[in-house]
């Protein structure tokens, strides 16, 4: 049971809280965020749901007071601004970048042995970013993006299969972006059975289609990004960390030849436990998948150079 701290208690800060407590497996949740009470209040309205939903996590908040962080096992980065209808995680590179490294920097000070989640967007270029500004070794460093795709992957999956997403097993790797997701079909099985050999080629185009405008469809919905699975995502990473579960999961780390690729943080598949990501999974790619990978990599490269 260890200390979570999360900067930005807004909707995916607090609706990761949230999540975090009604799982049980953290002692302290600390949430924290630029704007004046704004934490408190959401540590203290979900505080108030602890003996209704039964859960025992501490959860307190702080405007940018970085001490109340201290010690954290995980820190969680949600601060920044969210996209808005039309616009891409991209845009948001030049406003989010200062925020983050700032925010990074003071988590720092007060946990320098920390493993940080990163989720601002461009999440890729954010997670880069950090690695660059905190010098920590590299698997202490997570970008949070394929466990959502991969989530909405299995979504879309179960819709065609008409089955739970549950028996539905899916991964996309590569950027966390519109355009540089990879949804492995190739991979994705129901039951252990190919859905290749399940549904017909047109709809699972569809599905990938789907997947990759997964969060841009949400923000044309509700006019501003998602919450509840981004929250939902995240959770389920830092409790693999946390709870040492070793769970696979799609996260954006620091390439060092994996996959082919250095110097760049990307989504691959790792094993998540007490240290971080603690390896990286090496998939046997067709020569198709090979390139979409480069071709995904050479794009979060290009965000990255405006950094
Ligand atoms: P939000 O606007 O609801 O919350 C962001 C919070 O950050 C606000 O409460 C704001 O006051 C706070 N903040 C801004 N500057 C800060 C600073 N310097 N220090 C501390 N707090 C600060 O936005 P939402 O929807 O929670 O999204 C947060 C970020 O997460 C956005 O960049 C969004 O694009 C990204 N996102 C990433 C996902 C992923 O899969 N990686 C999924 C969903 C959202
Ligand atoms: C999402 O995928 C916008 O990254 C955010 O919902």
């Amino acid at each position: 049971m260890g200390k979570i701290s999360i900067i930005g208690a807004g909707n995916v800060g607090a609706s990761c809280a949230e999540y975090i407590a009604m799982k049980n497996f953290a002692a302290e949740v600390v949430l924290l965020d630029i704007k004046e009470n704004f934490a408190e209040g959401k540590a203290l309205d979900l505080m108030q749901t602890a003996s209704l939903n039964g859960f025992d996590s501490r959860i307190s908040g702080s405007t940018s007071d970085y001490s109340k962080t201290a010690n954290s096992a995980v820190i969680v980065v949600t601060s920044g601004i969210p996209r808005k209808p039309g616009m891409t995680r991209e845009e948001l590179i030049g406003i989010n970048a200062g925020i983050v490294k700032t925010v990074v920097q003071q988590c720092l000070e007060h946990s320098p042995e920390a493993i940080f989640v990163i989720v601002s967007n461009p999440m890729d270029t954010m997670t880069q970013l950090t690695k660059h500004i905190s010098g920590l070794p590299r698997h202490r460093i997570i970008g949070m993006g394929g466990a959502l795709d991969s989530a909405r992957f299995r979504h879309y999956l179960s819709i065609a299969l008409a089955c739970p997403s549950s028996d539905v097993d899916a991964m996309v790797i590569g950027g966390h972006g519109d355009t540089t997701m990879i949804p492995l079909l190739r991979l994705a099985a129901y039951k252990g059975v190919p859905v290749s050999q399940l549904l017909s080629e047109e709809i699972l185009e569809k599905v990938k289609a789907d997947t990759m405008v997964g969060g841009a469809t949400l923000t044309g919905m509700l006019g501003t990004s998602a919450w509840y699975a981004p929250g939902a995502a995240v959770s389920a990473l830092v409790q693999s960390i946390v709870c040492d579960q070793k769970k696979m999961m799609a996260c954006c780390v620091p390439l060092d030849g994996e996959y082919g690729e250095s110097d760049i943080c990307i989504g691959v598949p790792v094993i998540l436990g007490r240290g971080g990501w603690e390896r990286i999974v090496e998939l046997s790619l067709t020569d198709d998948e090979k390139a979409e990978f480069q071709e995904s990599a050479r794009a979060v490269r290009s965000m990255n150079a405006a950094l």
